[in-house]
């Protein structure tokens, strides 16, 4: 999760999350290149003294700074897209989590096994334990296995909410009436932290998402017993 201070992205905790930091970050090295080459420009301006007095235009130089931005973008493009592409792809999952959207809680259904259905409240803060995260801690924890392929199905039974998981890469908008689907792969165990991120109504902030990523057979123990209970 995000602590003290902690100004960029959380440590990605799947491999699309690794591939958007990434990303993220060489698209902020050509932010940063053009920054400083508009500001040295910007500032040198205030330097100049108008030597070409009969000077009224330049066909080389206009089109030399049309094409260049032009190549550059596609630097931005072409990665944006191949990583767009790869965030929509679905790799053959191993088990579906369905997650349901509520005014100001989230509930989910394991449907691979007989339907296992739980809803998932914030703790609150007169509630919370001492090493209990304030307004992030959950009653009902997801538990999900780790190094396989997780479809997650995201909908709403009331208005529009997300369910947004930072260190796995995932934001789906839960929407009623739609069904939404994206996967992703856990590939170390954990726990993981996440927030409705659609403006729901007045305890929005209040509808944390907790994920407990365990090895597969401490899953299997978890679900067998949950099942029988
Ligand atoms: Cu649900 Cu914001």
């Amino acid at each position: 999760m995000s602590t003290w201070a902690n100004l960029g992205l959380q440590d990605s905790a799947s491999p699309l999350m690794e591939q958007l930091i990434f990303f993220h970050d060489h698209a902020l090295l050509i932010l940063v290149m053009i920054t400083v080459l508009v500001g040295y420009l910007m500032f040198m301006l205030f330097f100049n003294s108008y030597i070409n007095r009969f000077l009224l235009h330049g066909q080389l130089i206009e089109m030399i700074w049309t094409i260049l931005p032009a190549i550059i973008l596609l630097f931005i493009a072409m990665p944006s897209l191949r990583l767009l592409y790869l965030l929509d792809e679905i790799n053959e999952p191993s088990i579906t989590l369905k997650s349901i959207g509520h005014q100001w809680y989230w509930s989910y259904e394991y449907s691979d096994f007989n339907n296992i259905e739980f809803d998932s409240y914030m703790i609150p803060t007169n509630e919370l334990s001492n090493d209990g995260f304030r307004l992030l801690d959950v009653d009902n924890r997801i538990v999900l296995p780790m190094n396989s392929q997780i479809r997650i199905l995201v909908t709403a039974a009331d208005v529009i909410h997300s369910w947004t998981v930072p260190a796995l890469g995932v934001k789906v908008d839960g929407t009623p009436g739609r069904l939404n689907q994206t996967n992703f792969f856990i590939n170390r165990p954990g726990l993981f932290y996440g927030q409705c991120s659609e403006i729901c109504g007045a305890n929005h902030s209040f509808m944390p998402i907790v994920i407990e990523s365990v090895p597969v057979n401490y899953f299997i123990k978890w679900i067998s017993n949950t099942v029988n209970l």
